[in-house]
């Protein structure tokens, strides 16, 4: 037994001093503490995240009252040049605005004032022009609102409620 001991050792040479051996009190701890490090930076981000703003969305000319009759509309950019929107006068003069982009997968809606609608041509969805709730087809979200007022004979936007 002696000699199978020995020889085993002597084709595996492990000097334990030197190995870096781990046992399972080193590994738990590692994991506890790694676990907690990782929870401390999760509450940072979510502290950040609820304390942080968001940039204030900008005051911006869309056009003159009178540039739309009622059941037009007329496309413009809000917040960014980057973000196409509709602004929609209904036959009572209210106007309503939404994100020009479907939210189905993202063509661009048109005005179908017969219908008192925004239509989406790709795949036949629907919004209300009143309140951008999806009507018809695949989209299941409604258009995120950009909030106008009337100042001065202006419309003006001012934010984007998603
Ligand atoms: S992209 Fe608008 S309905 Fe599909």
């Amino acid at each position: 037994m002696a000699d199978e001991r020995s020889r085993w050792r002597d084709d595996f040479p492990v000097r334990w001093d030197d190995d870096n051996y781990m046992t399972r009190r080193e590994l738990a701890k590692f994991l506890t503490l790694g676990s907690g490090l990782l929870a401390g930076v999760n509450g940072l981000i979510a502290v950040i995240g609820l304390t942080g703003r968001m940039p204030a969305a900008p005051v911006r000319r869309i056009a003159a009252v009178d540039d739309i009759a009622p059941g037009g509309s007329m496309l413009f950019r809000y917040p960014t040049d980057e973000d196409p929107c509709i602004l929609v006068r209904d036959s009572s003069g209210r106007f309503d605005a939404f994100s020009q982009v479907c939210t189905h997968l993202s063509c661009a809606i048109v005005h179908r004032p017969d219908d008192h609608a925004l239509a989406c041509p790709c795949h036949r969805g629907a919004f209300s022009s009143s309140d951008g709730r999806p009507l018809a087809g695949p989209p299941t979200r409604r258009l995120p609102r950009i909030v106008v007022e009337e100042r001065d004979g202006e419309i003006v936007a001012t934010g984007v409620e998603v």
